[in-house]
């Protein structure tokens, strides 16, 4: 595998201010992992996957961000690189935001952040996986220039994989 850099970890936009996790994110990130409606998180779970998160930056030199509002401080969800179900070479944009911050074009402004971040890198394709139902993800991609390339099938259902070659 060729080598890349290591990701820009801190990356500022109009609005928002992506950064490294801090184990004060705990109890929000908590929070955005329980709204999944899937199961509850506790702050000390949610502590532990960002302890998973850190790791797993120190190995691959890419990273999932803390999204931070510039004007209220609070922490809205997180946007960056994974691995996923792709590669370290061609790895996924992912992100998620808490629902009282859905729907104001933030996960679009932290993508295009992250976008810049990863041709830093001196990657030249990312890709992205996302559930055929998930409208606004798609939506985001689309307003990102990502591409729909295959689909897939897993126990749960299809995915779509989207990709964008960066600059
Ligand atoms: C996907 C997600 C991150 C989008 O965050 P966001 O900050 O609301 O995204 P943006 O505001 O930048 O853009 C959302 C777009 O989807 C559109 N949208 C929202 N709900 C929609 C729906 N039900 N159908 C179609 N479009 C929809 C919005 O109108 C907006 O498009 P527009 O700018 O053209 O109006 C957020 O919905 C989320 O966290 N979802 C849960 C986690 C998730 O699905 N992550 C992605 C996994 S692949």
């Amino acid at each position: 595998m060729p080598t890349y850099a290591t990701m820009p970890y801190h990356l500022e936009t109009e609005r928002l201010i992506l950064r490294p996790w801090a184990e004060s994110d705990a109890p929000a990130f908590s929070e955005l992992l329980s709204e999944r409606g899937e199961r509850t998180y506790t702050a000390d779970r949610a502590r532990q996957a960002i302890g998973g998160l850190l790791a797993g930056t120190r190995y691959s030199g890419i990273a999932l961000l803390p999204i931070q509002r510039r004007d209220d401080g609070d922490f809205i969800g997180y946007c960056g690189l994974t691995t996923g179900r792709s590669t370290l070479e061609e790895p996924e944009i992912a992100y998620e935001l808490c629902r009282r911050a859905h729907n104001r074009g933030y996960a679009t402004e932290a993508a295009r952040a992250v976008l810049g971040a990863a041709a830093a890198t001196g990657r030249r394709r990312l890709w992205s996986t996302v559930a055929p139902w998930n409208a606004p993800s798609l939506r985001v991609l689309a307003k990102l220039e990502f591409v729909r390339d295959h689909l897939s099938m897993e126990d749960n259902g299809e995915v779509v994989w989207l990709t964008r070659e960066l600059p």
